[in-house]
C-alpha cells in the first residue's frame, strides 16, 4: 500500500489588529507570500473594509476579538505578528487605558500564544520608545527620553514595556523574537479622522481646510511609505535578529516640509495655520538604520513624493468633491538624509 502523502501545507501566520491600517498591508502581502493568515482583531481602530476584499480569499480568516483577554487560535501557527495597538496621538488621551491594556495584556497574550504553539513571534514596536529624543539620529542602543506620566505615557511606556516583555519569553521561555521600531508610516486606509500628521494634512488639503501645523512647523519628522515597511517587517521575521531594528526612512523633513509638499501634490490652494505644540511632542524623529542596511540588506525605497502622490489619489477616491489629483512625475527628494 503506497503510504499516505502529508500534503504541502502552507504556513500560517497569526497577525493581531490585522484590520488595521499597517496590519491589512500586512495580511495581504503574507497572502501573496503564501502564507495561511489569521486576522484577530476588536476593530477598536481599524475597519473591516480594510480586509474586505480579503474575505474571500481561501488562506485569509478574520476573527473578532480582543487581545487583551485570553487568545485562542485553533491549529498550527508559524508566526505571530502583534500589531494590535491604537497608535494615533489622537487616541492617548480619548482611550489611555486601552492603550495600556493593549501593550501590556495583549502583547502578554500573544507570547503566551506563540510560546503554546512554538510560533516564531514579532513585536510591532515604535521610535516612540525614543520619547522625544537627546541623541539624534536615533540609533537602537539609545535608551530614550521619555516623560511616564506626560499623555503620550500610555502609548510610549505601554510599547517599552511590550519590548521587556518580549526579551523576557525569549531570555526565559527561549521564545523566538523579533522586535520591530517602526517610525512614522502612511499609506493607504489610514482613516481620515485618525488625528495622524499625514492623513490630516491630506484631509485638509483636499477639503480645501487650512493646513493644521502645530508650533512653528520647524520640528521634524521622517516618513517611510507603507510598502517599505512591510517590506522591513518581513525580512525582519525571516532574519536572526534578535535585538530591535529601527525600520523607517531617514530622510528627514520638517513638518511645514511636509504640509508645503501636500499642498503641492494635491493641487491644493489650502493655507497653513499654527497652533499650539501638544505636550511633549517630538521636536526630532529619524532613524538611524546602519542595523536594518546591515542585518537586513533593507533599504527604503518610494521616495516621498511619490508615496505620498499614491495616498492623496487613495484619499481624494473616498473624499466627495475633492478635485482630480494628477499623476505625479517623481522629482528627487527635499528633506536631509541623516542615517
Ligand atoms: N503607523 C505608524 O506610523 C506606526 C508607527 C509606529 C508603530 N506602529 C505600530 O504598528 C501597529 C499598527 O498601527 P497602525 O498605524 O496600523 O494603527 P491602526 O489603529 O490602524 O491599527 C491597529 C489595529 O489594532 C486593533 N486593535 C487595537 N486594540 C486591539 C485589541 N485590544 N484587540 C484586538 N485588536 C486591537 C485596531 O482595531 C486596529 O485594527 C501598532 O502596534 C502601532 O503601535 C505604527
Amino acid at each position: 500500500m503506497p503510504r499516505a502523502v502529508k500534503p504541502f501545507a502552507k504556513p500560517r501566520a497569526l497577525v493581531t489588529g490585522g484590520a488595521g491600517f499597517i496590519g491589512s498591508h500586512l495580511c495581504e502581502r503574507l497572502i501573496s507570500e503564501g502564507y495561511r493568515v489569521v486576522c484577530m482583531d476588536n476593530l477598536r481602530t481599524g475597519s473591516l473594509e480594510n480586509i474586505t476584499h480579503l474575505q474571500e480569499d481561501p488562506d485569509f480568516e478574520y476573527v473578532h476579538h480582543d487581545v487583551t483577554t485570553y487568545i485562542d487560535c485553533p491549529g498550527e501557527l508559524d508566526g505571530i505578528y502583534h500589531f494590535a495597538s491604537p497608535a494615533s496621538p489622537a487616541d492617548f488621551e480619548r482611550i489611555p487605558i486601552p492603550i495600556l491594556k493593549v501593550g501590556a495584556l495583549g502583547t502578554y497574550n500573544a507570547l503566551g500564544l506563540a510560546k503554546a504553539k512554538g510560533a516564531r513571534f514579532m513585536l510591532a514596536s515604535t521610535s516612540e520608545v525614543y520619547g522625544d529624543p537627546l541623541v539624534h539620529p536615533q540609533p537602537e542602543g539609545y535608551w530614550g527620553n521619555v516623560n511616564p506620566i506626560g499623555i503620550r505615557g500610555v502609548y510610549d511606556e505601554a510599547k517599552r514595556y511590550a519590548e521587556s516583555i518580549t526579551m523576557a519569553y525569549h531570555r526565559h521561555h527561549r521564545v523566538d523574537t523579533r522586535i520591530v521600531r517602526i517610525f512614522n508610516t502612511y499609506g493607504s486606509r489610514m482613516r481620515p479622522d485618525d488625528g495622524r500628521m499625514i492623513p490630516n494634512f491630506i484631509q485638509q488639503a483636499l477639503s480645501g481646510e487650512p493646513l493644521t501645523v502645530y508650533g512653528d512647523g520647524s520640528q521634524t519628522r521622517s516618513v517611510q511609505y507603507v510598502d517599505d515597511l512591510v517590506e522591513g517587517v518581513l525580512r525582519l521575521m525571516n532574519s536572526r535578529e534578535i535585538s530591535p531594528v529601527n525600520i523607517g526612512n531617514p530622510v528627514e523633513y520638517t513638518v511645514n516640509d511636509v504640509a508645503a509638499l501636500i499642498l503641492e501634490l494635491s493641487n491644493s490652494t489650502s493655507k497653513m495655520i499654527h497652533e499650539l505644540l501638544p505636550q511633549d511632542d517630538p521636536k526630532q524623529r529619524c532613524p538611524d538604520i546602519t542595523r536594518a542596511r546591515e542585518a537586513l540588506g533593507w533599504e527604503p525605497e518610494v521616495p516621498a513624493r511619490e508615496g505620498l502622490s499614491r495616498t492623496i489619489r487613495w484619499f481624494a477616491e473616498r473624499f466627495e468633491g475633492a478635485e482630480e489629483v494628477p499623476e505625479t512625475e517623481i522629482r528627487p527628494e527635499i528633506g536631509r538624509t541623516t542615517g
